[in-house]
């Protein structure tokens, strides 16, 4: 049987520098525990408007429609700013969520306990934390139409609509069901059934699938209180399922529970291909961070665990990203900080390649 692909888009700004750390890890898995990626690498994002004129070209897109999964660093920065809207660099990461269908998108809220002390909230609170956030990604009030500015008597209207269709919640609940079968046995699903009759639709759906799974316990809440309720105490949930809209502010909320933007993963899922899998992008929630670029400051670790969801809900490597997250744990345990994980003094920090290559010495202490 062929290696398992693995398309590689570093995109702009950061991206490529943290790219080159998944690279050694990727490196180390072949190496160390027979784990062979046929590994492909192309342009996303301005670097791919620089060369082809368009943010993904069509062979790009067509690549990404056919390996295993796609791994994405970052786009965008200062250069393309006065790009026509249609060939931003963002185009190009619409363009691969949208063509690949990818409607279940995961946010996982990991706090690290050697970094508790970076949360906004006690460290009580948050120590131990791990939640995971199913954001429907394809639909809802971002997509819904009509949509636009309108002229209405002598004033101006602007109209979003949220729709769902039956499918479209159901497809979403289903990806967040079978991922509390794996964790906690947990979902909580969250809309606003109280005032919208497309929350009323989400809680049947959701109620309705829900009883395929009778091992996971599922409970409902108002997205508003939900908001309340992560930052008052996060560690009740397990899966938390919604829309994309409340999906978007709960898991940036979520997110922020953990410290840094630098450690935090996420994972875009859409239907199963034909050899079973996923189709499937995993990207750093952070962005090209144009102010550290080209400085050696950026923090690798999260479009490393971005790799590691990769094995895990890809590649069905789940004892390997465990082993790749425990040994991030541990070197963070030991002190190992990037100048995003340290407060104003504190200790010189490690570079973006000191930082990968301390994470492959603590994989190496794991064999
Ligand atoms: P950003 O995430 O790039 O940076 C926000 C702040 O966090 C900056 O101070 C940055 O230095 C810091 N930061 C981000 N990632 C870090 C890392 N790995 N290690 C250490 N520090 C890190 O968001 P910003 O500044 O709003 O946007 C910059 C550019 O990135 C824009 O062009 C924006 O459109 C684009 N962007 C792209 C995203 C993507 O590719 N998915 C997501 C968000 C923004
Ligand atoms: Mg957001």
């Amino acid at each position: 049987m062929s290696n398992p692909s693995l398309l590689i888009l570093p995109g702009d700004g950061i991206g490529p520098e943290v790219m080159a750390e998944v690279r050694k890890i990727i490196t180390w898995f072949g190496d160390n525990r027979g784990l062979h990626f046929d590994v492909s690498e192309d342009l996303v994002g301005g670097a791919a408007y620089d060369k082809h004129g368009v943010p993904l070209a069509d062979e790009t897109m067509a690549k990404a429609q056919e390996v295993d999964a796609v791994l994405l660093g970052a786009v965008g920065g200062p250069a393309y700013d006065d790009l026509d809207f249609s060939v931003k660099p963002e185009r190009g990461l619409l363009r691969l969520r949208k063509e690949m269908d990818l409607f279940s998108n995961l946010r996982p809220a990991q706090c690290f306990d050697a970094l508790a002390d970076f949360s906004s909230l006690k460290k009580d609170i948050v120590a131990g934390l791990d939640i995971m956030i199913v954001r429907e990604l394809t639909s809802g009030v971002y997509f819904g139409e009509p949509r636009g500015i309108f002229e209405e008597g002598n004033e101006r209207v602007g109209i979003n609509t949220q729709r769902y269709t039956e499918s479209e919640i159901e497809r979403a609940a289903r990806s967040a069901f079978e991922l509390a079968m794996r964790r906690g046995k947990k979902v909580c699903s969250m809309e606003k059934a109280n005032v919208m009759e497309s929350g009323i639709l989400w809680r049947e759906v959701a109620t309705r699938v829900g009883k395929e799974y009778p091992e996971v316990e599922l409970s409902h809440m108002y997205a508003d209180n939900g908001a309340m309720q992560l930052v008052r105490a996060p560690k009740q949930f397990d899966v938390i399922l919604t829309d994309n809209l409340f999906g978007d502010i709960l898991s940036d909320c979520a997110a922020m529970l953990t410290g840094s933007l630098g450690m935090l993963p996420s994972a875009s899922l859409g239907a199963p291909m034909a050899n079973g899998r996923p189709k499937a992008m995993y990207e750093p929630v952070h962005g090209s961070a144009p102010d550290i670029t080209g400085q050696g400051k950026a923090n690798p670790i999260a479009c490393i665990l971005s790799f590691a969801m990769a094995l895990r809900y890809s590649f069905d490597q789940g004892d390997e990203a465990a082993r790749l997250e425990a040994a991030i744990e541990q070197v963070l345990s030991n002190g190992a900080r990037t100048a995003d994980l340290l407060g104003e003094e504190g200790a010189t920090p490690l570079s973006t390649s000191e930082m990968g290559d301390t994470i492959i010495v603590a994989l190496d202490k794991s064999l």
